[in-house]
């Protein structure tokens, strides 16, 4: 099916394949992941809710408001992904919050897990400054990550193995604004 007229606006006239997850579907899906995490842990205990930007910035801003309980929530900056649609396998911490994991659950949030290089890297080194737990909890999953360090408590979609945008994720920092998820037909 053709993009919408609106769709087609909202893309700048960039045509996705397909719609893969609409508006209602994703807003559904991340209520009830918020209901899962909050049901995981004791109401005392104390919750950090760690988004890695900026892929993560409106699930994580949706999910939050779904969690009935105490928390907190920071960020971290971690790129592996350079400007096009390929993994560069690299990755690179661009921001490090300066706040004490020690004593806290944590729940890392993740838009996607793809080659899970991020995830492989990062795990570590936030094991290393002493959270009570360290949980994933990532909107979407690839499922091809083949040997990925920890696997996510909580994932919203078995994604498929397309070149995924909107609701916070990029191509080239384009198409994070997108309300769904889509699809990007590759450049003919
Ligand atoms: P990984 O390190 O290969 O698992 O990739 C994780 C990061 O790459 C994600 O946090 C995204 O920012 C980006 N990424 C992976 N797959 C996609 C995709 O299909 N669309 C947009 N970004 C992606
Ligand atoms: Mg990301």
């Amino acid at each position: 099916m053709p993009d919408s007229a609106e769709t087609l606006q909202r893309t700048g006239g960039r045509e996705l394949t397909r719609i893969v997850y609409d508006e209602k579907t994703i807003a559904a899906r991340v209520a009830e992941m918020g209901q899962e995490i909050a049901g995981a842990y004791e109401p005392d205990e104390p919750l950090l809710v760690l988004g890695l930007l900026k892929g993560s910035f409106i699930f994580l801003s949706d999910l939050v408001r779904h969690i009935p309980r105490p928390l907190h929530v920071d960020f971290i900056v971690a790129s592996s992904y350079g400007s096009g649609t390929t993994t560069s396998g690299h990755v690179n911490l661009l921001y490090d919050p300066s706040i004490s994991l020690e004593n806290k659950h944590i729940v890392l949030v993740e838009d996607i897990v793809d080659s899970g290089t991020t995830l492989s890297r990062l795990v570590p080194m936030l094991e290393e400054r002493g959270p009570l737990s360290l949980e994933i909890c990532t909107l979407l999953h690839k499922h091809i990550a083949a040997n990925l360090i920890r696997e996510p408590r909580w994932v919203g979609f078995d994604a498929p193995h397309e070149f995924l945008i909107g609701y916070g994720l990029d191509h080239s920092e384009d198409f994070r604004n997108l309300p769904f998820i889509g699809s990007l037909k590759h450049d003919s």
